[in-house]
């Protein structure tokens, strides 16, 4: 099958935001975009590859750019002050935060939702708590001290300077819909998110990925042309305020699930499903629906080396440097059957 993995492409048209100023956001469609190899792969660099850096800082993102994968994958959230910070996590996380004073921080710290910009970022993020086993499976990550939690805008702004033209943002809303009281409602942080993209005129080089589907619903009807990746996992299939109101019981499969939620429109679906369970079948059956696969978070190259051979179009990893290794070892010499 020929594949390519740099999705339509979406321009943002003037406009401003909210419902009615988001219309007027709304992308066009159409505008050609270089060609890319049959065959390439999405090689996405989690968090910026917080195997290697930091999570989530500019100093990640820089390495993973340096490094040559396709794509940053980031996760965002919105400050009391409305700047769209990057982060995974919805509070002040102890297990790679430090305070001013250079302390760990004894305890899952203050939401983003309710700091400042100026506040969150009087945190350093830069070097993993040794006292925690989070980070564990991380240890050859280089520390970076003084890292703070970035803006959106600020990484757009890096990437500018390096004068990288081509490298993608796999940006993911950290919203969950059980704990509604933890970051901003789903509209606000669309809103915020799209204003960003568009004030950095990076739409065309832009995924909107979440496991709440919300706001995937939100993208489409705001920016219908931005590819949206519909984030799976067994917890959020089990519980429908992730997916629309959908229940994944009354769906032989998962991408026939994302078929029904993604519905209308012609933008990109991405299907990105956890990798433990993913099967050739079912990444058979998401290509006849016309999407593309991108399961998360594989770290081992024996995954990945499985999951290539499935066929997937690409791969969220910690270690983009692993991945890349694989699949250059493998345009060298193509696995048996053309994996
Ligand atoms: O891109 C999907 C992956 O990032 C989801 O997992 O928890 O690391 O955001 P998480
Ligand atoms: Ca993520």
């Amino acid at each position: 099958m020929k594949r390519t993995f740099l999705h339509g492409t979406a321009r943002w048209l003037a406009g401003g935001c909210c419902p009615c100023l988001l219309a007027g956001m709304l992308l066009a469609g159409g505008a050609a975009q270089a060609a890319t190899p049959a065959r390439d792969l999405d090689l996405q660099a989690h968090r910026g590859g917080r195997g290697l850096a930091p999570e989530n800082t500019l100093a990640a993102f820089a390495n993973a750019m340096a490094l040559g994968v396709t794509t940053l994958e980031l996760d965002i959230g919105l400050t009391a002050d409305d700047v769209v910070v990057i982060s995974h996590d919805t509070a002040l996380n102890p297990d790679h935060t430090r305070d001013a004073t250079g302390a760990w921080l004894p305890r899952t710290g203050p939401t983003l939702r309710s700091m400042t910009l100026a506040q969150v970022q009087g945190y350093d993020v830069g070097r993993l708590n040794p006292a925690s086993n989070y980070g564990k499976p991380f240890a050859s990550q280089k520390p970076r001290d003084g890292e703070r939690i970035p803006t959106l805008a600020a990484l757009f702004a890096l990437v500018r300077e390096r004068g990288d033209g081509k490298i993608r943002f796999n940006i993911e809303t950290k919203v969950d819909p059980t704990r509604p009281d933890d970051t901003a409602a789903p509209e606000s942080m669309v809103h915020a998110l799209l204003a960003e993209i568009d004030k950095a005129g990076m739409a065309q080089r832009v995924t909107i990925q979440s496991f709440d589907w919300r706001t995937l619903a939100l993208v489409g009807r705001w920016a219908p042309q931005l590819p949206r990746a519909y984030l799976t996992t067994a917890r959020t299939l089990r519980d429908s305020r992730w997916t629309l109101g959908l229940s994944a019981a009354d769906f032989a499969t998962t991408p026939l699930l994302v078929q029904a939620a993604s519905a209308g429109g012609n933008a990109p679906v991405i299907w990105s499903p956890a990798f433990n369970n993913l099967t050739a079948a079912q990444v058979r059956q998401a290509h006849a629906l016309h999407m593309t696969v991108l399961p998360w978070t594989v770290n081992r190259r024996a995954d990945m080396a499985r999951l290539l051979d499935m066929g997937v179009d690409g791969l969220i990893t910690d270690f983009p440097d692993v991945l890349r290794d694989l699949v250059r070892e493998r345009e060298a010499a193509p696995p048996a059957g053309g994996g």
